[in-house]
């Protein structure tokens, strides 16, 4: 593990590896207080945030290292034109790690093909958003305390919802898991994730519009928030945004044991009534996404230490390389005007090709 973009690059391995140090950093925080003294941590954050960016930054903290960075694209030489590429090579003489998270889709991958030191996708636009992933794996561990054979609701925007696809991608590594796929018409989750995830992994899922009549099924419910931001039409957004609201009545006839989770922020989809509720997890959930970082900062510094990281290289076989052009506008291949497109066979049988940036299919 060099670098970490996608959750679907690891393998469960990896994950219960991760798991059970996040685990322990959680039972004996002592012992991890100084693992990182003298190591450096570059948060590299072009859009806003709380969670992640801070979590990072206390992650690293709680280890004994030190942070750098910026929080905003207008405070860095991005302004100027700078391309990711060029920032992770200047980065990589100062810092010994990266967290970025960008607008833009596939920039991670990018700076991770440049930079000489590992480099963490702290999310992407709309495409992954891997140490959200993981903390949530971590969240289902701690609380669920199991992390096969359990029923779980994803309720709200699951069109646009990039943690909903990743967690999907994660949990389908694991046995005996059904799935409630509950969103309103316009906002299901896209007949990829359902081809290439779901069925081909053997998930059971039913697709509903009706929260109230899946919720007693449920022994994970998680809620999440419609995003305006990845909306084109705001008179869609307008018409959609209340589709779900998570009410105490809403939860009569849930389990008493359920888990409640939300990758937050919420707006209005839980009612902040709920949050007493002892099966209200998602402030804990944001916790864990701290542990987490902590647990995969250190694997990855480790792992250089051993191995220091050499320039990352695309894997070219069954590539076509500028035969396609992706049309993904967020894409970081429409966005810094000299990378070739490059699109990889994802399904030899179909002949299905995706951007390796933004997996948009060609
Ligand atoms: N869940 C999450 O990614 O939150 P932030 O956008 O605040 O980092």
């Amino acid at each position: 593990m060099k670098n970490v973009l996608d959750v679907v690059d690891l393998t469960l391995e990896e994950l219960n590896d991760l798991i059970s140090t996040a685990s322990d950093i959680i039972d004996n925080p002592e012992k991890y207080s100084e693992k990182c003294k003298g190591k450096k941590l570059a948060t590299l954050f072009y859009e806003p945030s709380t969670r992640t960016r801070l979590s990072f930054t206390a992650a690293m903290m709680e280890l004994g290292g030190n942070v750098l960075g910026f929080s905003e694209a207008s405070s860095s030489s991005a302004m100027k034109g700078e391309s990711v590429a060029d920032t992770a090579k200047i980065v990589s003489c100062y810092a010994d790690i990266i967290a970025m998270r960008s607008p833009i889709e596939g920039a991670p991958l990018v700076a991770a093909l440049n930079a000489s030191i590992p480099v963490i996708n702290a999310g992407d636009g709309g495409h992954c958003h891997p140490t959200q992933t993981l903390g949530d794996l971590l969240t289902i561990h701690r609380e669920l305390g199991r992390m096969n054979e359990y029923v779980i609701g994803f309720c709200g925007d699951l069109k646009y919802g990039r943690t909903v696809h990743s967690f999907i991608n994660a949990i389908s590594k694991y046995k005996n898991i059904k799935i409630y796929l509950i969103s309103p018409e316009e906002l299901k989750i896209p007949n990829y994730v359902k081809h290439e995830v779901l069925n081909k992994n053997n998930i059971e899922y039913i697709e509903t519009t009706n929260l109230d009549e899946a919720i007693p099924n449920l022994d994970v419910l998680y809620m999440t928030r419609i995003q305006q931001e990845r909306f084109s039409d705001i008179d869609e957004y307008n018409r959609l945004k209340n589709s779900y609201i998570l009410t105490i009545d809403k939860l009569t006839n849930a389990k008493n044991d359920l888990v409640i989770m939300h990758p937050l922020p919420r707006v209005n989809e839980i009612s902040v009534k709920v949050d007493d509720d002892p099966r209200a997890c998602y402030f804990k959930q944001a916790l864990y996404g701290k542990y987490m970082r902590m647990a995969l900062i250190l694997k990855l510094l480790d792992e250089t230490k051993n191995n220091p990281k050499k320039e990352s290289r695309i894997d070219y076989s069954n590539v076509k390389i500028n035969e396609y052009k992706c049309t993904n506008p967020k894409c970081i291949s429409q966005v810094e005007q000299e990378l070739d497109h490059i699109f990889k066979c994802v399904d030899e049988k179909n002949k299905i090709y995706r951007c390796i940036y933004c997996e948009k299919k060609a």
